[in-house]
């Protein structure tokens, strides 16, 4: 029988068989069927961005040196959510406040040289939790909880976006768990550069950006320093500035020489910063970030990944408030993976404004002379309780 394994596991001698997974449910699977020959051939492999192959132990002369269970793979890649969205959204609410207040412990606590990282560990795991049993309950949580303190909501939205993101690639629950915590301190050295710049209400000075960006490294070195800890954590963080074509920083990594945590958290950290509101900018609607992120593909990240992580968001994810072409008002339910355009929308508001009860679930790939005009702006959304309108959604549209 073939088993699933990381192309970094894989081996010359290793016969590789094409199980015939659709690509859109498996996009990082690697499918050409025949025999490894070469260091050379796998390095190529995983240039090519992919994540994981199935090989035939009974063809193959070698075995991988780690294997990875196929049935918990083949479920992570492709099993529906295995609760629905309304009922997610209570425990997820919980957990994600729960992290953004625990964030902003460690983070203050790491001003006074202190850095500790058990009582992380199970908080991390709960947003794993949560992702595995709906990832569209955290990721929605991400983008309509506002908390003045950004730097620490940052902290927790990189690591949902990092889980959910990886978890659709496949990875283990382990790698998951890695991820999450190298996640969850990425930003760790913010809290070693002076209070002033960090929280400038405007944007910064090339200066201040200067001493910005001295805490990729002191983050890194902070983390370095404690007693036990994973180096994949180290590593993730420390490297979630650092760019596909090298112009990153602390140290201008280029292509694989950046950890795949290294490069899935600077996805995440870049897309939330970009649909953040600060105090100086409203949120940048996610097909807005989205788009500027697809014009630094090859250049910011490996061809490939954004295309990936745009897949699994949605250009319109999960809780965006948006007008449709009638004039209605509605927010974003279920995404369409074949056809991002063309969610599902609960419409809330008629074009004169009045409510409509009980809100309307408008399945846009069925009503093709329906489209949605745009994401709508915080202001135009006032009137809007997205959280609200997603615990309370219709069972019959999940
Ligand atoms: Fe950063």
């Amino acid at each position: 029988m073939p088993l699933l394994v990381s192309v970094n596991n894989l081996r010359p001698g290793m016969y590789i068989v094409n199980t015939g997974a659709s690509w859109l449910e498996h996009p990082y699977l690697y499918t050409k069927e025949g025999l490894i020959r070469s260091q050379a051939e796998i390095a190529e492999i995983i240039n090519q961005g992919f994540s994981e192959a199935y090989y035939d132990p009974d063809q193959s002369a070698i075995q991988p040196e780690e294997k990875i269970s196929l049935e918990g793979v083949r479920n992570s890649l492709a099993a529906p959510p295995s609760v629905s969205l309304p009922e997610e959204l209570g425990a997820a609410e919980d957990a994600y406040t729960e992290c953004v207040n625990h964030a902003k412990s460690f983070m203050l606590e790491a001003r006074t040289g202190k850095v500790e990282l058990e009582s992380s560990r199970p908080l991390v795991c709960s947003i794993i939790d949560s992702v595995n049993r709906n990832a569209d309950a955290m990721t929605s949580l991400a983008k309509i909880k506002h908390y003045d303190e950004y730097t620490f909501a940052h902290c927790v939205n990189v690591t949902i976006f990092s889980v959910a993101f990886a978890k659709y690639l496949g990875f283990s629950n382990d790698q998951l768990y890695l991820l999450g915590m190298a996640g969850l301190f990425h930003d760790l050295g913010k809290m070693m550069v002076p209070v002033e710049i960090l929280n400038a209400p405007r944007r910064l000075t090339d200066e201040e950006f200067a001493v910005i960006k001295r805490h990729a490294r002191l983050g890194a070195d902070a983390l370095a320093g404690v007693k036990g800890i994973e180096k994949e954590i180290i590593e993730g963080a420390g490297q979630h500035h650092e760019r596909h074509d090298g112009t990153g920083y602390p140290d201008g990594l280029c292509g694989t020489g950046i950890s795949p945590f290294g490069r899935i958290i600077s996805v995440a950290d870049c897309y939330d910063a970009l649909s953040a509101k600060r105090v100086y900018k409203d949120p940048m609607p996610p097909a807005k970030a989205l788009s500027l992120m697809y014009e630094m593909r090859g250049v910011a990240w490996a061809p490939g990944l954004v295309e990936h992580f745009i897949k699994m968001i949605g250009i319109y994810p999960v809780g965006t408030p948006v007008a449709l072409t009638s004039g209605f008002k509605g927010v974003i339910a279920k995404a369409n993976p074949t056809q991002p355009l063309h969610p599902v929308a609960v419409v809330v508001k008629s074009p004169n404004g009045k409510g409509i009860s009980p809100p309307r679930a408008i399945d846009l790939a069925k009503h093709l002379d329906l489209k949605i005009t745009q994401p709508l702006a915080p202001s135009e959304a006032q009137d809007i309780d997205t959280l609200s309108v997603l615990k309370s959604m219709p069972e019959s549209i999940l």
